[in-house]
């Protein structure tokens, strides 16, 4: 398997993906994700050349997002004054789960961020999804708080506001 770049053609097929996932994360009970997902702010994040992708083959077997660009009004100033990295959009096919293909994508991540001079590899997770934060803990993130209210869309609820955070390391990832 091997890790690339998504360009702007990966548009489609990475919406796609995503409400594959949504759709499972339904079946499991979740209300995570049933928002569809902005296809312009994909573009740009494309464009910024954050979105990677994991290929199987022509298959897409996962993605994740590496940003050094932070959702507003949820880590502090004192926090951002640490070089960090953030880590969204984390996707696993359910045809490759079960592989710890996401926890070798996490150490990927960490990996890239420490050779960019980053001390943190930052997240937020979805408020509700406790098994999603316990994932997250057993990779070895520490909960720094979450974040309720404030969403920067209509100032209602935040959806995503389980703020982690894990030192960026090096990591023998095996991509
Ligand atoms: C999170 C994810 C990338 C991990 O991929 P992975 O390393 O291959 O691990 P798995 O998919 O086998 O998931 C590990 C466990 O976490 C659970 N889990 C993962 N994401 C979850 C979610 N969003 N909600 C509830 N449970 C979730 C899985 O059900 C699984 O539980 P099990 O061990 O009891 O079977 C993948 O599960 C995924 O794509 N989840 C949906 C999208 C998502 O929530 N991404 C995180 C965005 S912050």
């Amino acid at each position: 398997m091997k890790i690339t770049t998504a360009c702007p053609d990966d548009v489609t097929k990475l919406l796609a993906f995503r409400e594959e996932a949504a759709a499972w994360l339904t079946r499991l009970g979740s209300d995570q994700w049933q928002r569809p997902y902005p296809a312009d702010r994909l573009l740009a994040t494309i464009e910024a050349g954050s979105v990677s992708m994991l290929m199987d083959g022509d298959v897409t077997a996962a993605t994740i997002t590496l940003t050094p660009d932070v959702e507003e009004g949820l880590w502090t100033e004192q926090e951002l004054t640490e070089p960090s990295r953030f880590v969204t959009k984390l996707t696993v096919a359910r045809t490759h789960a079960g592989q710890n293909l996401g926890g070798r994508l996490l150490d990927w991540a960490g990996d890239k961020a420490y050779r960019e001079g980053a001390k943190w590899l930052r997240l937020d997770a979805w408020t509700t999804n406790e098994a999603l934060q316990r994932y997250y803990l057993q990779h070895g993130f520490e909960h720094v708080r979450t974040v309720r209210d404030g969403g920067a869309v209509n100032g209602g609820p935040r959806v995503s506001g389980w703020l982690a955070q894990r030192l960026a390391a090096p990591a023998d990832h095996g991509f």
